[in-house]
Formats: C-alpha cells, sequence, structure tokens
C-alpha cells in the first residue's frame, strides 16, 4: 500500500521545527556521543551496493550500515544515551556538569539512586540500560508478550530491570508510564505523547547523527546539492524518520530529496496518519517480524517533522523484510554481504516493493536515474531469528563480508 502525501512541500526547514532539532544540536549530540565507550569508533560504513541498485534498475543505492554503530547492534544507540545526558543537564543546571564527565560515568555518585524507565520492542531498551550503565543509574525496561527471550536477554546483560508485560507495545509504553508516577522513576522513551516531548525530541535529535554522516562520507560541502533523490526511512513510531529528514530538509531546503516512510502492514500508524491528516493509531494487530517497526501509535512530536516532508507512505509484508534481508545478505552481483535485522532491511524491503510494481515506482518518483539512500537501522540483533529468517548465522555473513572487504 502506498499514499502520496499532499502535505509535504518542497521548501525551506520552517524556523519553528528549527526550534526543537537542528543541525547545531545534531553535531553537539554526536560530539558528546563520540565520547561513550559503547558506540564503536568511526563513522558507521556507507555502503554502495551498485549490483543490487542495478537488478532494481535505478542508478545508484547507498547502504549507511547502523548495524556497526556499536556492540549494542543498532541505531537506537545514538539516541538514549544523548536524551539521559541531556536530561541529567536539565536536572542539576546549578552543577554545569560536563557531559563528557557525565557519559565517562564521573558523576555516578549523584545519580546513584536516580532511576530512568521505559518501554521498547529491544532496541532502545538496550540503548538505555547500557547508557544508564555507564553513567551510573538505575534502569527498569518494559517488555510487552512478543519481545523475544534473546532480546530480554541483550537488555538485562546490561544491568537493567525487566518487567514483562501481557499486552503489546502501546500497553507497555503505558505501564512504564505508571510504573514511573508510582515509584518517582523518570521515563526516558523515543515516542511522545501528551504532556511528554523533551526527551523523545532528544533522543530524535540523536539520530540526526547518521545523515551528518552521510554528507560527510559523500564530501557534500555547504551548498552543495543532495546526492541523492530519493531517502528510505524505516518507520516504528517515527523518530528515526524524523530525526534523519529535519537534518537533511535544513541542510538543503526544497533542495532536499523525496523521502519515502515504510512500515509493516500490521502496524501502519504513519500511514494512518497521513490518510487521516493527524497522529492515528494503526489499523493492524502490531505484530510483525519487524519488531522494531511493531508500534501502533505514531508519536506525535515525530509527526510534526513528518507530516510536511515526507513524500510517500507506504507499507510492506514481513514477507518482504525477509526477501530483502536475504538480497543483502547475499552479495550477489558483485556487492558487499550486509548483515541487516529484520527491521534493518525495510527499507530496502520498500524499494524492491516499489521497484516491482511500475505504477507505484512512478507515483513515487523512482525511475533509472533515481539515486536512493536506505539506513540498515540493525545487524543481527536478535540473532536465532536472523539465522532462521536468512538460513545462515549472521557470523558467517559477517565472515563473507570481511573476505569480500579484504578482496
Ligand atoms: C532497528 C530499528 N529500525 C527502525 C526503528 C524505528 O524507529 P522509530 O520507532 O523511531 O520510528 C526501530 C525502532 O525501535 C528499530 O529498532
Amino acid at each position: 500500500m502506498l499514499t502520496i502525501n499532499s502535505r509535504a512541500h518542497l521548501c525551506d526547514y520552517p524556523a519553528e521545527l528549527r526550534q526543537l532539532m537542528s543541525i547545531a544540536e545534531a553535531g553537539r549530540s554526536l560530539a558528546w556521543l563520540s565520547h561513550w565507550d559503547q558506540l564503536n569508533a568511526g563513522l558507521t560504513p556507507l555502503r554502495e551496493l551498485p549490483g543490487l541498485a542495478a537488478s532494481l534498475g535505478i542508478a545508484q543505492l547507498s547502504v549507511k550500515d547502523e548495524s556497526a554503530r556499536s556492540p549494542l547492534g543498532s541505531f537506537k544507540a545514538l539516541g538514549a544515551p544523548i536524551a539521559l545526558v541531556r536530561l541529567v543537564l536539565r536536572m542539576f543546571p546549578e552543577r554545569e556538569l560536563d557531559p563528557f564527565e557525565l557519559i565517562a560515568g564521573r558523576h555516578a555518585a549523584l545519580l546513584r539512586d536516580f532511576t530512568v524507565i521505559s518501554a521498547t520492542d529491544g532496541n532502545h531498551g538496550r540503548a538505555l540500560a547500557a547508557a544508564a550503565r555507564s553513567f551510573g543509574c538505575r534502569c527498569v525496561i518494559v517488555l510487552h508478550a512478543n519481545v523475544s527471550q534473546e532480546r530480554e536477554d541483550a537488555i538485562a546483560a546490561c544491568g537493567a530491570r525487566i518487567v514483562r508485560i501481557v499486552g503489546n507495545y502501546d500497553e507497555s509504553v503505558e505501564e512504564a508510564a505508571r510504573l514511573a508516577a508510582a515509584n518517582g522513576w523518570t521515563v526516558v522513551s523515543d515516542t511522545s505523547y501528551e504532556g511528554y516531548q523533551d526527551i523523545p525530541r532528544d533522543v530524535m535529535q540523536g539520530y540526526g547523527a547518521i545523515a551528518a554522516e552521510v554528507l560527510a562520507q559523500r564530501d557534500v560541502a555547504p551548498g552543495q546539492p543532495c546526492p541523492y533523490t530519493h531517502v528510505f526511512l524505516q518507520g516504528g513510531v517515527g523518530g528515526l524518520a524524523a530525526g534523519v529528514a529535519s537534518y537533511l530538509w535544513e541542510r538543503f531546503g526544497a533542495g532536499r530529496p523525496k523521502f519515502v516512510v515504510v512500515e509493516p502492514a500490521q502496524a501502519d500508524c504513519l500511514y494512518q496518519s497521513a490518510l487521516q491528516g493527524r497522529p492515528a493509531r494503526a489499523t493492524g494487530s502490531v505484530d510483525s517480524v519487524m519488531a522494531g517497526l511493531a508500534c501502533g501509535e505514531t508519536s506525535p512530536l515525530a509527526w510534526r517533522f513528518l507530516e510536511p516532508s515526507v513524500d510517500v507512505f507506504m507499507t510492506i509484508a514481513d514477507d518482504d523484510a525477509v526477501t530483502a534481508m536475504h538480497r543483502l545478505a547475499s552479495g550477489n552481483d558483485g556487492d558487499v554481504p550486509v548483515v541487516a535485522g529484520e527491521s534493518g532491511a525495510a527499507g530496502v524491503a520498500g524499494l524492491a516493493v516499489l521497484r516491482a510494481q511500475p505504477a507505484l515506482s512512478a507515483a513515487a518518483g523512482l525511475d533509472a536515474g533515481s539515486r536512493v539512500l536506505v539506513i540498515n537501522t540493525e545487524g543481527a540483533t536478535a540473532p536465532v531469528v536472523y539465522q532462521q529468517l536468512v538460513g545462515e548465522s549472521a557470523d558467517s555473513v559477517l565472515a563473507r563480508q570481511a573476505a569480500w572487504t579484504a578482496r
């Protein structure tokens, strides 16, 4: 399914949005984060896949590979720690804390009795747990029924206390809010809701680093045009898409690329928001193999950025994501093999779905001259699931990747 968003316009980045998220603040976030020992050193790879581009009939396909961002396995490592830094700075303004010292855990004594809590479908909770452990505060993570045991184990290994509920993601968000109110804990969520915006804004701002790195890797000097015609962004609550789109919109103004948001058909809250013209709920079961995208409710704050900037909203089936995982892992047509988890592969899956249907592809403005950027937002964050779906372990794909790189 696809809808063209008539509310998206080509114009300069509005001042009222710049007050919320900006390139300047994204740069500050990245500078702080570069001192966090849970991030791998350097930029994540920007991989060119000419073979896959040719088979999809486009001019260029670049994959920003966030699987290499951190041992935590996903781009979410850019969000939670930054939100925690900014939260602690706001809590103790009189102390004028140094963010770098905070990240290094040198204020652990101050934070000993401070507890953060969040619901998660896996990756945000893992990043928050790791950040809390580095900074020296406590962390409680609320998991819904469909979060796999291996994802729970990975979060618990970062030192968080786990609370399991029987309901779905949205109910876990409500439970986290309830527990926080009852215990005096602070919610550090990647989604916004009525009266709760600053922290999810800081999370989204952290994701702007992805766009900043891509432009640096492509040597795009200020004033030069965007090297991409299209950017495909997978959507859960909309935070990733808002963080990346806002950066590129501010940078390129009316010359920004087309943004395409891709969601699972069962968790289509952003697609529904586009149809209804306001933050909306998903119509499906909200249960998808794309665990990170299995969100039933749009983040209203993210929607403020997406509504005026995303040109196309589309949904895909679980099988489309699995096919894309295979394609990326295969390294066919001379391409480098890439480990993309279920949600990580969704951008490529959306592109392939559109290219297989000429009318939809044309509606999205894709043609043989298109230069497309996708973001592989996670590696094998659930390794057992990955092996089941791809038929090969992530380690084996990574070994083929290393051999390809060493050629
Ligand atoms: C791997 C992965 N990709 C994409 C997303 C979507 O991000 P958002 O919920 O900010 O839209 C998530 C969310 O958890 C995720 O884990």
